[in-house]
């Protein structure tokens, strides 16, 4: 572990220095970045009065696409789902008919029963497959939720940006670090075009959180010098759907995606990247190296794709402060999910429930609950951007800890230490912009059906 040593520059100097050298990167790194400022689609977003409807396309109609439209739908002022795409149909109208029926799941808590005359989506507007995005996108929305699997996400951003339209979408961004230069150059276009962009990291819309990490930034905890944070869980809210053999490998695949890195980028970037965004965010900046383990212990079945169900990482910052970070997927362990934050004059406990500083093991300050769902506030946010024309672009934060995610993965498929430079710089691409079903998979499988696992010390990343 590299010992802690003072910065030269201070605190906003080294963000300004670490971000500068990220968006640098980022236009270096970006082929495709170019075609997006010099499209003939490319057109400005106009200013939207008070009471104009907005008209919303979903993009990738799972739980969380379900959730994310029906939140858009709560926002003040007249909103309208008058799109819908999805690669399968059968995900199409069950989304479809939960959210009609007013039932739509677990992230959405917070919808009236309104809900139902607020959707406008004929079936001359569902779009099934690869490339039902597309006509969704060009159906005469202004905004557009992007919730399909990450590996997606570049394809999807860039299409919507490039046709001129706000944009919610959930993390993490992209599963590799094309992927990543991708969003960038997106994000950069979109803040060109004025276009509104949200991202699924709703913990930036959490009170608690945001209350927490301005007092750690302002040193009432005295200098940052380690964090540790953790999403061990027993499983996630996917399970392995069984192989048809009527069904192409890049169905079979879309089917499974959470079990494939190519599509969700492992766990680590799935779920975890919600804990590492936290510290980037209490160190206003990315890490500069990882190096970890992992592995897959319980999850070893070819149904379960190529990731791995344990990573643990040890991420350092240009000043020296280490993150320790962990997840696992393991049923039968302690089950944690939270950011733990010591400084040199107290230490932070950081969580979605409660946020709490202490100083010598006293409570020095304690978040109340959240009065509202931050996935609703997340929403409200960009909405009221859009109407009242105000700045909101997270894309290029969200990138930053996809891409942080990435580096973690990176470190333990390989069992080398992995600097920020060369991971992001890297051209090695995992996914394709799939179009149709026709398209091959970039991962086949052997005889067996058994996917190529990342081996420590064998496998090559870079
Ligand atoms: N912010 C959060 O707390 C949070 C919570 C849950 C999920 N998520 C994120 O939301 C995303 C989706 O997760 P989910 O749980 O809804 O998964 P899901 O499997 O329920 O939904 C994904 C949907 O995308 C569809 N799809 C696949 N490929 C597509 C393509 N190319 N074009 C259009 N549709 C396609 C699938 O058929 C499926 O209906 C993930 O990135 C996940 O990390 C975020």
């Amino acid at each position: 572990m590299a010992p802690h040593q003072p910065s030269p520059l201070n605190a906003d100097d080294r963000s300004t220095a670490s971000r500068r050298n990220f968006i640098r990167h980022a236009a270096v790194g970006t082929a495709g970045g170019t075609a997006i400022f010099s499209s003939p689609l490319a057109r400005h977003a106009h200013a939207t009065q008070a009471d104009e409807t907005l008209k919303v396309a979903l993009i990738g109609c799972g739980g969380r696409g379900t959730g994310a439209a029906v939140q858009a739908l709560s926002t003040e002022g007249p909103v309208k789902l008058w799109a819908m795409a999805d690669a399968f149909g059968d995900r199409l109208e069950s989304s479809l008919s939960s959210m009609q029926r007013a039932n739509p799941g677990r992230y959405d808590r917070d919808a009236g029963p309104s809900l139902a005359s607020k959707i406008d989506v004929p079936p001359e507007r569902r779009f099934i497959g690869l490339d039902g995005f597309q006509k969704a996108i060009n159906s005469g929305v202004d905004v557009a939720i992007i919730t399909a699997p990450p590996a997606f996400r570049p394809q999807h951003f860039e299409y919507a940006v490039n046709a001129g339209k706000h944009v919610f979408m959930e993390k993490p961004l992209a599963t590799d670090a094309h992927g990543v230069r991708r969003i960038l150059a997106s994000a950069a276009a979109a803040k060109e075009k004025n276009l509104k962009v949200g991202v699924g990291l709703q913990r930036h819309h959490s009170p608690a959180y945001q209350s927490a990490i301005q007092q750690i930034q302002e040193g009432v905890i005295g200098r940052v010098s380690t964090m540790r944070c953790f999403w061990n869980t027993s499983a996630p809210a996917k399970n392995p759907v069984k192989r048809e053999e009527s069904i192409s490998e890049l169905q079979h695949q879309l089917r499974n995606w959470y079990f494939f890195h190519w599509l969700s980028g492992d766990h680590i970037c799935e779920q975890h990247i919600h804990n590492l965004d936290v510290c980037n965010w209490v160190m206003n900046q990315h890490p500069i190296k990882a190096e970890g383990m992992g592995g897959r212990q319980v999850r070893v079945g070819k149904e379960y794709g190529d990731i791995y169900d344990h990573h643990a990482v040890l991420y350092t910052y240009s000043d020296g402060t280490t993150m320790h970070s962990y997840c696992r997927q393991i049923r039968g362990c302690k089950n944690l999910v939270a950011e733990y934050v010591e400084g040199t004059n107290g230490n932070a406990e950081l969580g979605t429930n409660r946020c709490t500083l202490l100083r010598d093991r006293k409570t020095i300050w304690q978040s109340p609950k959240d009065p509202k769902s931050p996935y609703q506030s997340e929403n409200d946010v960009l909405f009221h951007a859009i109407r009242n024309d105000l700045p909101h672009n997270e894309a290029e934060n969200g990138a930053m800890s996809t891409m942080t995610a990435i580096l973690g993965r990176l470190a333990t498929y390989t069992g080398k230490v992995i600097s920020w430079d060369d991971a992001f710089a890297s051209d090695r691409r995992l996914t394709v912009d799939a179009m149709s079903w026709e398209d091959a998979a970039p991962l086949e499988p052997n005889d067996q059906g058994e996917y190529p696992i990342a081996m420590p010390g064998v496998t090559k990343v870079l």
